[in-house]
């Protein structure tokens, strides 16, 4: 049974894993993960102190994932690295590491583009959660809409024409006043406010779009973003009031009610029976409700990842490494790292 250690440093987590299996779920021996903190003082991930913490950190990250693994080295069958998309300098840390590792140990090399390790995430916990199924993945710097024919096979539906959804999250906690990265003190205030006291625009959400239009399946958040920059403008001084989890609460149904219509739009086109959460914003547990309230009527079940498996991790890159170490794919020790290229297996629908 294949046993692979899967490294991943493309934003602000240093994180190593072992795991080892053929098939879904396989069993995670370990998972460390040391989130930057240094970037909070900041409102955003700073590259350059990035890689400095990578740099220092990946050593013993590495090392404690062997260890709570019981695993030595050499009795690795293969080194998985994030090798894109990211931050390039963040990324070259762990690329650089895992080459030295598996030359060291004469294992195999393979790279992993880290939105496809998003998509695996969450069949390591949920046994269902394979293809295939309807993907949304909703990250911090991405937001794509997939059918998931089979692993390796990404049909790409629809995707953000301007911001991310974890991006949205973010920009509109910083107007709130709320800590980096806000995702979660935005859903924890919004569960606070009420619903019906501001109603924030849908763009890109009509009823009478229709499959084949370009904007079916696509979504975009800057429209809202503005909105709720505009309300609290009006509203002066929002910091401690009470509305700042009204506005919180109309923010977080807007995007939750597009990401949701949109996904469901999906799969009843594809005819999927499942619906795979990914991504940090897949942490949101009333994105998570709101998908399963919707997904009923097509008698589609919806998984969501655990918070520690839906943020960025390394288990779920030494997953999908083994799906492609299974398949014979190999990286050479020129790999290098690149800030954006398309995931692999990706098609146009
Ligand atoms: O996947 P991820 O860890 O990093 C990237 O690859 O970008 O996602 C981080 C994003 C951040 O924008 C964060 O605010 C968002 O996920 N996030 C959330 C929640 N938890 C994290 N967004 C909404 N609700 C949450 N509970
Ligand atoms: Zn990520």
């Amino acid at each position: 049974m294949p046993r692979i250690l899967g490294i991943e440093t493309s934003c602000d987590e240093t994180s190593a894993s072992v795991i080892d299996g053929v098939a879904d779920p396989v069993a995670v021996r370990s998972l460390v993960i040391l989130s930057q903190d240094a970037h909070a003082v900041f409102g955003g991930v700073v590259p350059e102190i990035a890689s400095r913490v990578h740099l220092t950190s990946i050593v013993p990250v590495v090392e404690r994932a062997l260890a709570q693994a019981a695993t030595a080295p050499a009795e690795l069958d293969a080194v998985a690295v994030t090798y894109a998309p990211g931050l390039v300098g963040a990324l070259l840390v762990g690329v650089s590491y895992a080459k030295a590792l598996a030359f060291t140990i004469g294992r195999p090399l393979v790279a992993v583009h880290h939105l496809e390790g998003h998509l695996f995430a969450t069949a390591l916990e949920h046994a269902d959660a394979v293809p295939p199924f309807t993907a949304l993945l909703v990250s911090g710097g991405h937001t794509m809409l997939l059918d998931v024919a089979e692993w390796g096979d990404y049909r790409l539906l629809g995707r953000t024409r301007d911001d991310a959804a974890g991006e949205a999250f973010d920009k509109v906690a910083k107007l709130l006043g709320l800590p980096y990265p806000g995702g979660r003190h935005v859903e924890r205030l919004a569960a606070t406010g009420d619903p019906t006291r501001f109603r924030f625009t849908r763009p890109m959400l009509r009823s009478t779009q229709r499959l084949g239009d370009p904007d079916y399946f696509d979504v975009s958040f800057s429209g809202i973003k503005t909105a709720v920059l505009q309300t609290v403008e009006r509203a002066q001084a929002p910091a401690g009031s009470d509305i700042r989890a009204d506005i919180a609460r109309g923010f977080q149904d807007a995007v939750i009610e597009t990401l949701v219509e949109k996904t469901v739009r999906a799969a009843a086109a594809y005819g999927r029976q499942r619906i795979v959460l990914g991504g940090g914003v897949a942490c949101n547990r009333a994105l998570a409700e709101a998908m399963r309230g919707r997904a009923v009527a097509l008698g589609a079940a919806v998984y969501a990842p655990s918070p520690r498996l839906a943020t960025d991790n390394a288990a779920m890159v030494a997953r999908a490494g083994l799906f492609h170490f299974l398949r014979g794919e190999r990286a050479d020790l020129d790999l290098d790292a690149y800030a954006s290229v398309p995931i692999p297996g990706l098609r146009a629908a």
